[in-house]
């Protein structure tokens, strides 16, 4: 029997890790699949709705770390995390994406020596990913937790070609797809149940969707100031489309000591509200006339829906999306965005294609690797 151990944190974790452990469940007489939680995202609605809605046990282990600045978050992952390895002792150690919780918990994989001989295998599930922009946290998460992994699960094509120029080993690479649309995929006809648009009075295809919360966009005032003008302008340009806004906690925090709240609020046609359950954000993202974002998974999400995307950032470590898919990098380039929400609104936006092995059996296949490398 082998112990694999898969560390999640924040909320993109949530729907990346459930599939992959769902199908460990099929294999339970060779492997024990415990979920560690570092407890990074913490609010109910960033954690616990995840963990219901994507029918996930509680997880075995909480470590409770809370928010913190991102040294000390990072710290307080290893601190805690290292306990739980030296106790667990696990064959394996799987992470996902490129949040603090993952970096971290790959370090501490690198730094315990089992019997003298060997460190603790980590598997990076989202592998090779690169934006090329180190301003970026996640960037620095990712190239860190790449280098210290034994196993690489690319989620598109450009990762494959990104760990063989960063020099790694062509077997250690595998390319399995996106585990994050398996769930999608999978809890779809659910989510078209939600009774969202109902009780945010909202009709099909009569209004776009934004998401913010990346500290290029949010932390900084002069760039959220101009966001919420494109936002404004946005509206002028499709007057009769509704807008709906959950606001992550970051994002609400620092509207607040922008004193940027009185902007938002008049904003006319702009529904803000709360961070919402999976079921009831994707039932948003499927009937969303088009998204803006500056999110990494929703780039993707919509790209699997066919669904115009917007993204208010300078470049995207999920290229494919913008290639082969429904998404157009703008920055906050006022124009180029108001000019796409003219297409979209035209009709003469690009439909997209989805891309390759984003079929829902990502986690499948990682499982099955897995299992012959652990030679189970
Ligand atoms: C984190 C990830 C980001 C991911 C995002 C998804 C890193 C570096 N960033 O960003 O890549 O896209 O999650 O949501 O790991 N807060 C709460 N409640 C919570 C969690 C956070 O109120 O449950 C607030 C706190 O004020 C906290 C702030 O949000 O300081 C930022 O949280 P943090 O986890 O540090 O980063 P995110 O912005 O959520």
């Amino acid at each position: 029997m082998k112990k694999l151990l898969s560390v999640v944190g924040a909320r993109p974790n949530f729907m990346k890790m459930a599939p992959v452990h769902k199908e460990f469940k099929k294999y339970k007489s060779l492997i024990n699949h415990k979920i560690v939680h570092t407890g990074q995202h913490y609010d109910k609605k960033l954690s616990n709705v995840f963990f219901k809605e994507l029918e996930l046990p509680e997880p075995d282990i909480y470590l409770n770390v809370g928010s913190g600045t991102h040294s000390g978050q990072t710290a307080d992952v290893m601190m805690r995390f290292e306990e739980v390895v030296l106790k667990e002792k696990p064959d394996l150690v799987l992470v996902y994406g490129d949040v603090n919780s993952t970096i971290a918990a790959s370090l501490v994989c690198s730094k315990i020596v089992v019997n003298h001989t060997h460190t603790i295998p980590v598997a990076h599930i989202e592998s090779g990913l690169r934006s090329f922009d180190r301003s970026m946290p996640e960037e620095i998460n990712r190239i860190l937790t790449d280098r210290l992994s034994k196993f690489h699960f690319v989620t598109e094509i450009s990762g494959i070609k990104n760990l063989i120029q960063e020099g790694f080993d062509k077997n250690s690479i595998f390319f399995v797809g996106n585990t994050m649309i398996d769930s999608l995929k999978h809890y779809t006809g659910i989510a078209r149940k939600s009774k969202i648009l109902e009780e945010l009075c909202l009709s099909k295809k009569r209004y776009s969707l934004i998401t913010l919360h990346r500290p290029s966009n949010v932390d900084n005032k002069e760039n959220f100031g101009a966001i919420l003008k494109i936002l404004s302008d946005i509206q002028k340009t499709v007057p009769d489309f509704e807008m709906v806004f959950p606001v992550h906690p970051r994002t609400v925090k620092m509207l607040k000591s922008f004193g940027l709240d009185d902007e938002i609020y008049n904003i006319k046609n702009l529904i803000v509200t709360e961070p919402l359950g999976y079921f009831d954000f994707l039932n948003l993202m499927i009937n969303a006339s088009f998204v803006i974002t500056d999110s990494g998974g929703i780039q993707e999400e919509t790209t699997f829906l066919k669904i115009p995307c917007l993204t208010l950032r300078q470049n995207t470590e999920r290229p494919v999306t913008a290639k082969l898919g429904t998404n157009t990098i703008c920055g906050l380039d006022r124009s180029k965005i108001l000019r796409y929400v003219k297409k979209i609104k035209n009709k003469k936006y690009k439909r997209g294609k989805i891309p390759d092995l984003w079929d829902g059996k990502s986690a499948g296949r990682i499982a099955k690797f897995i299992l012959n490398k652990l030679s189970v």
